[in-house]
């Protein structure tokens, strides 16, 4: 199968294009230094002349805080240019699978989202991703929309990165422990996304990993683990914090949760608890 992955670079985009051409696929991996997506206007023609029978669009602009201030930027990446590469698959008569984000949600209820609950995004990311995927479907009713969470792995720059960073550089380090949400490795969406495409599925999924965590909760299990897996060690505790005492530019929900129901009856597998994910993960990395 012939298979586009914009945002190649980055931790979600790196981590499809091993994985598919692992698996033997015609894969083209493209980031901005190839094509700018949000640069020129015939960016749904660039696309299109890749022929491609699946495209994944993980290119996205990921920086939460700056958003709050580059709010044109963030609209034209995951707004219009999402909009762009689904005029292009449409032009192509590709597949297209696009990846979304829990932020689009604000967090106020207390139970897991579905996959048709509204985005009442909090901040100008979450807002842009929200009007991205709607962007999608008024061009391409058929795509995919895969919404995930919290995402850490191996390649790019992640929370859990961050933590084995700063543990390995300070005594002590603070983290919030009231925002809700699950962590998810990169390597089982990729999975999922692979089950996804094999299913002739459409419309929008939630996928994460089991279970739910807050970031405290997340950086104590890194530490529960790294120094078994031989990470420098340096810190001597985490301090859990509220978020009200971490201020950021960009508001975050409180509760992002993904309801999963509809990709588990899909799902030939069961799905892995963020933990047992977050240990493979760390041992695959470990120096
Ligand atoms: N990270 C998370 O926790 C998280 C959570 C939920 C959902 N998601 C979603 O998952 C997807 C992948 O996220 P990620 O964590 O892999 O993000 P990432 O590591 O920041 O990668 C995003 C990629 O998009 C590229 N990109 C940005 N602007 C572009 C442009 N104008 N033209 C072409 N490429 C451009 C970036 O290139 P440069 O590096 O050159 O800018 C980067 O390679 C996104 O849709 C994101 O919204 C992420």
């Amino acid at each position: 199968m012939k298979i586009l992955v914009t945002g190649a670079r980055g931790q979600l985009g790196r981590e499809a294009v091993l994985a598919f051409t692992a698996q033997g696929h015609d894969v083209t991996g493209i980031d901005q230094a190839e094509l700018n997506l949000a640069g020129s206007s015939d960016v749904a023609d660039a696309i299109a002349a890749y022929k491609a029978d699946w495209i994944i669009n993980c290119a996205a602009y990921t920086q939460v805080d700056r958003a709050e201030e580059e709010a044109e930027l963030a609209f034209a990446v995951n707004r219009d240019a999402a909009r762009a590469v689904a005029q292009g698959a449409r032009q192509s008569h590709s597949r297209l699978l696009h990846v979304s984000t829990d932020f689009i949600f604000g967090g106020k209820q207390a139970t897991p989202y579905r996959e048709d609950d509204k985005g009442d995004a909090l901040s100008v990311y979450g807002q842009s991703k929200w009007e991205g995927e709607q962007a999608v479907m008024a061009a391409l009713p058929q795509a995919l929309i895969l919404r995930t969470a919290w995402v850490y792995g191996a390649h790019g720059n992640n929370f859990a990165k961050t933590m084995l960073r700063l543990m390995a550089e300070r005594d002590e380090i603070k983290v919030v422990d009231d925002q809700i949400g699950t962590p998810t490795w990169t390597a089982d969406i990729v999975r999922a996304m692979q089950a996804l495409m094999e299913s002739n599925a459409d419309g929008t999924y939630h996928f994460t990993n089991e279970g739910v965590a807050s970031w405290y909760d997340l950086a104590d299990e890194i530490l529960s683990a790294a120094p078994a897996l031989g990470y420098p060690v340096k810190v001597q505790r985490i301090l859990p914090i509220p978020g009200s005492q971490w201020p950021c530019a960009a508001q975050r929900p409180a509760y992002s949760v993904l309801g999963k129901e509809k990709i588990r009856q899909l799902l030939t597998y069961n799905i892995p608890h963020w933990r047992q994910s977050l240990h493979s993960m760390l041992k695959g990395s470990a120096p």
